[in-house]
């Protein structure tokens, strides 16, 4: 018995905060953390940003459930924007990115379904994706360590190794009905997607009459200095799941969609009971307001770069702690030459936040509202954090 009522599942820090503001937490004793994990991609404009609280607290002292029975105007304007300004025409909301990816596997596999090919309903994936903890997501994703203990895996999901196009041609089969993957893998290591190999998939899907998804739940909504992290490749998809940014903290997701690759998604086929909520909506729609207001993503950018060269000059002094930087825009992963878990409790303990990743890595996520002046704090902390460890080292080698 661990004296909480809570499940197991998660290896939480002893750390509980009380307020955020911006780029900082501050604990229940007044520590103030700079918070580069941002929730895990989630607080793409930081904590308590005003303009986010202003929709919140509007919204919420009008109305805050209807359920999908009635007219939702600001879901159809949040759609209309998210249609606007991406290749989609149609869009479904939901609450969190898994869901979201359900949404886009079903409409995939509905789309062969009424195009008279029910029997086309696998999907490729790749080695190193993460797509949510659903049945089918952890089926998607493929990682023994999530599918462990949870009966059978969901049929349908071929996955074969990352970047390997070749090997996703070879996979293809007349049951294939989709191919999915995230443009900049996140919780993988934060291991961008080549634009050539994009490009192929795009050329692949049209030559089979497969269906392209990307999961941007991670790297979208201005995380890589764009929109879309798609965008920096032109190659767009015909289904794209969407979660953690775009609610800059409130919980939602979405599925967008081509109306081709909407075809099959009619009335009754596919449901939710809160997604889409006026909570949500106000809250999407005003972190759209702040993404989309002119020169927000050029700045986003520009300080992508600042950090990113930071980041290489640490990496050069402490090749013993940092291997090497990897990632793009306020999407950066340190590539560990030492456990990943070290290097982030040392960085913990310079009381700044970031989280660890697949292959190694520690990534950082910090808002897309960073300051200059707190990005250079931060490398003051991981260069603190990193000197630390290299003393260590050197230290036990003088032993
Ligand atoms: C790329 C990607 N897809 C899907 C998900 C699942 O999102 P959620 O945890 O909101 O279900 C995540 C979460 O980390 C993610 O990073």
């Amino acid at each position: 018995m661990s004296g909480s009522a809570l499940y197991e599942t998660f290896a939480r820090a002893p750390l509980a905060f009380d307020r955020g503001e911006g780029t900082w937490l501050v604990t229940d004793k007044g520590e103030r953390y700079l918070d580069f994990a941002g929730g895990i991609a989630v607080n793409s404009l930081g904590h308590s940003h005003p303009h986010l609280v202003a929709a919140l607290t509007e919204q919420a002292a009008k109305l805050w459930h209807v359920s999908n029975l009635y007219e939702i105007p600001e879901q159809r304007r949040l759609g209309e924007r998210l249609a606007d300004a991406t290749f989609a025409d149609k869009v479904f909301f939901t609450n969190s990115g898994a869901e979201a990816l359900e949404c886009a596997i079903k409409t995939a596999r509905r789309y062969h379904f009424v195009k008279g090919h029910p029997e086309r309903f696998r999907i490729i994936t790749f080695e190193g994706a993460f797509h949510g903890r659903t049945l089918a997501t952890i089926a998607a994703g493929g990682q023994y360590k999530y599918l462990e203990g949870f009966g059978p895996k969901v049929e349908g999901f071929d996955q074969v190794a990352f970047d390997d196009i070749d090997a996703a041609e070879k996979a293809i089969t007349p049951e294939t009905a989709a191919i999915l993957i995230e443009p900049v893998q996140g919780e993988g290591g934060i291991r961008p997607v080549p634009t050539q190999s994009l490009k192929r998939l795009r050329q692949l899907c049209d030559k089979h009459g497969l269906l392209l998804i990307f999961d941007e739940v991670q790297c979208g909504i201005g995380r890589t200095g764009k929109l879309f992290a798609h965008e920096w490749t032109g190659v767009t998809p015909d289904l794209m799941a969407i979660a953690k940014g775009i609610g800059g903290g409130f919980p939602m997701g979405a599925c967008l969609a081509t109306d081709e690759a909407a075809t099959g998604m009619t009335a009754g086929v596919h449901g939710t009971t809160f997604g889409g909520n006026p909570l949500a909506m106000a809250v999407g729609n005003a972190v759209l307001d702040v993404v989309l207001a002119d020169g927000f993503l050029e700045d986003v950018q520009r300080k992508a770069l600042l950090l990113k060269q930071g980041l290489a000059a640490v990496a050069d002094e402490f090749p013993d702690v940092v291997e090497g930087i990897r990632g793009t825009g306020l999407m950066l992963g340190l590539k560990c030459a030492m456990p990943n878990t070290k290097v982030n409790m040392a960085l913990h303990d310079q009381h700044l936040l970031a989280v660890p990743a697949g292959d190694n890595v520690i990534r950082l996520l910090p808002p897309l509202t960073v300051t200059d002046e707190e990005i250079g704090e931060a490398l003051k902390r991981i260069r603190g954090g990193a000197k630390g460890l290299t003393d260590a080292i050197a230290a036990e080698a003088a032993k």
